[in-house]
């Protein structure tokens, strides 16, 4: 007499398990693909549209959470211009393609990638380093003009060289890193102190 084999010990079902398996994962990566980008890209809610330049951006503990996130509020206008979505866009972008351009992250880190011969540049928008919001839009395009002369260090005598900057240039990358600012991006960096932070 030959023994039964039980069904989960048999060949065939385990065949079918794996493509089952295989197929179920395939179909999951896919969606989660899509997903994925539709939250990377500007105007989710992670990752705000361009013209959130036009907006105030700060940064507040959320107790629930228990990490930092950014708050948009009122008006407030880089340059003192209202840019619409597309003009918006168009100097971010000017400012991502210099640094891409100027290899800023030989230096620095963006969103946590690059060196870490200088700070982290995700937040550098809401530096308290740049001590009053209202002075910060020309302190950071005279920084990036002319690093040298304008140099802070914050106590690490490490000094950012002047890169041939122009004005417009300087102008983009600033609403690039406003921008960037108002990534949610789960409290990264840790332990970093935000303009304006009441404690
Ligand atoms: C050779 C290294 C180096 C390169 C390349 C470099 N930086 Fe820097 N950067 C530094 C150093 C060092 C500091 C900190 C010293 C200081 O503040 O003077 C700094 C500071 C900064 C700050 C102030 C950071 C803050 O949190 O307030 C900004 C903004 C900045 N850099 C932007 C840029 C941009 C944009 C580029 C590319 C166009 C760039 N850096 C390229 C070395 C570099």
């Amino acid at each position: 007499m030959t023994e039964q084999i039980p069904r989960w010990a048999s060949e065939t079902f385990w065949k079918k398990t794996a493509i089952w398996v295989t197929g179920g994962s395939f179909v999951l990566l896919v969606v989660l693909t899509f997903d994925s980008m539709k939250q990377i890209s500007a105007g989710s809610s992670r990752v705000q549209a361009y013209s959130v330049i036009n907006k105030d951006v700060s940064y507040r503990f959320d107790k629930s959470k228990q990490r930092y996130q950014p708050v948009i509020g009122d008006d407030a206008p880089l340059f003192g211009k209202t840019l619409n979505e597309e003009e918006s866009e168009k100097l971010v972008d000017l400012g991502k393609k210099t640094v891409q351009a100027k290899n800023c992250m030989n230096c620095h880190t963006l969103l946590g990638n690059g060196a870490y011969y200088a700070p982290d540049l995700t937040k550098a928008w809401l530096d308290q380093g740049w001590g009053a919001k209202e002075s910060r839009e020309s302190l950071m395009v005279n920084f990036l003009l002319d690093p040298e002369k304008n140099t802070r260090t914050y106590g690490s005598n490490r000094k950012m060289p002047n890169l041939d900057i122009t004005q417009q240039e300087a102008e983009g990358i600033v609403a690039f890193l406003k921008w960037m600012s108002a990534i949610d991006t789960n409290g990264f960096p840790h332990n970093f102190k935000a303009i304006g932070e009441e404690e």
